[in-house]
């Protein structure tokens, strides 16, 4: 049995107290919700909630009281569940002996020394607190180390909110002009990036990208076979340095890092939000040739260094790799998956499950707009499942089969709900 709340399996549900918490709090927080959490509510407006109040293991519990088996997973940073037990005491042990040190500790060390080991081909880290930290210490270190500017990105991905991802960030106080160093090009297209190395020869210091493409809104897209290698090959011949942004993936296709996964090798790899398992922090990692450059870069932040997130770091790598972690998600996933396509294909819905089992992506087939998918997610967030119509979704190892049983019974529901209401797209 789900341990999901099964009191509340209607489609009504009250969302007062979150209500409520908005209108407060748009008047000293823009937008009343700040950051990536604003968007499942503003695209279905009073049907989702705004405020969490806890969580625990796959679950959390908004603000009025309401329980969701949680496929968002803090946008990725859940792995080990929400207040996991043994995870947040190493982190109580940490804080216990003060936070934020004005020197580097020991713990720091021990965390490189694991990372170096654990992800493939890496042999240092350096910390920050965000992904867009770990990409921008990327960033300066393939710079340093080829004495060139420019970056090549694919044209619809998303690393993070800094400046230099203007391109892909476009609006308000966001000029091009930040990031006039970004070439972009699509994804699977070695032969456009092979023309644009050639065209830029001798100013492109490094090519970012995710390990597989996972655009938001929209399908992801799996690479094709032989395209990483393809990849790795352009940026030997042309010298530029191969960046990985495995900040949304890291952890959940291989602990060793998805281009492991996927059969390549970059020079510089970028982590964050599984790592500390809901505590923040990020590390980009390189080859040893490199180390030298990063050694020489400026980079700094206030609560870099901070151990507490280092101390949750190490215990949750240690039990992602003691308990399967990653074959776990990936079976949970394609249950997942396998489920909603049933589903969805006994009310005459063609479902698509795109990306990996542990962070897979659905869409329906003509669903121009995603307004198909909002109406589906409005359903299963009703019953407690909590989706986004938009985005990609994160399984984690506290997600049981029973959770996806409960989930698969949300869908049947909400499948039929979407055929009474819009018929079919
Ligand atoms: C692929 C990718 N890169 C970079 C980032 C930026 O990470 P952060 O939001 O922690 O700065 C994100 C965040 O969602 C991401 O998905």
């Amino acid at each position: 049995m789900s341990k999901l709340d099964s009191s509340r399996q209607s489609a009504e549900i009250n969302f007062s107290r979150s209500k409520a918490l908005f209108e407060r709090a748009s008047h000293v927080i823009p937008g009343g919700v700040w950051g990536h959490n604003k968007f499942p509510a503003i695209y279905n407006p009073g049907k989702y909630p705004w405020f969490a109040r806890s969580g625990k293991g796959a679950y959390f519990t908004d603000a009025d009281g309401n329980q969701y088996i949680d496929y968002m997973c803090g946008y990725g940073a859940m792995i080990s569940g929400y207040a996991h037990a043994e995870i947040d005491s190493a982190a109580k042990a940490a804080m216990d002996s003060g936070e934020c040190l004005v020197q580097a500790t020991e713990l720091s060390i021990e965390l490189a020394e694991k990372l170096s080991k654990t992800v493939q081909g890496m042999d240092w880290c350096a910390f920050g607190k965000n992904g867009s930290d770990a990409l921008a210490i990327a960033i300066l270190c393939a710079r340093a180390a080829t004495g060139r500017a420019s970056l090549i990105c694919v044209g619809s991905a998303y690393h993070g909110s800094h400046f230099w991802c203007n391109w892909s960030n476009p609006g308000e106080g966001r000029p091009l002009s930040d990031s006039i160093d970004v070439h972009r090009v699509d994804w699977n297209d070695p032969v456009q990036m092979e023309k644009t190395l050639q065209s830029h020869r001798g100013n492109i210091a490094a090519v970012i990208l995710t390990p597989f493409h996972h655009p938001i809104p929209g399908p992801s897209v799996l690479p094709s076979p032989g395209y990483w290698k393809h990849v790795e090959r352009l940026c030997r011949e042309h010298g530029a340095m191969l960046v990985i942004d495995d900040v949304r993936t890291g952890l959940r296709l291989d602990l060793a890092g998805s281009h492991r996964h996927f059969g390549f090798q970059p020079d510089l790899v970028c982590m964050s939000k599984a790592i500390g398992n809901t505590h923040p922090i990020s590390v980009t990692l390189g080859r040893a040739g490199l180390l030298k450059h990063a050694s020489a870069i400026f980079a700094a932040g206030t609560f870099w260094g901070c151990s507490v997130p280092m101390a949750a770091a190490l215990t949750n790598l240690r039990i992602l790799h003691e308990t399967n972690a990653v074959q776990h998600m990936d079976m949970v996933g394609q249950r997942l998956a396998e489920g909603l396509v049933g589903a969805g294909s006994s009310y005459g819905y063609e479902v698509n499950i795109s990306g990996v089992n542990a962070i897979p992506t659905m869409t329906i087939s003509g669903d121009q707009d995603f307004e198909y998918m909002q109406q589906f997610a409005e359903t299963m967030v009703s019953q407690g499942s909590f989706i986004n119509p938009m985005h990609n979704w994160f399984l984690s190892a506290a997600h049981t089969v029973e959770d996806i049983d409960t989930t698969l019974e949300h869908s049947n529901t909400a499948f039929a709900t979407l055929k009474e209401l819009k018929g079919r797209p």
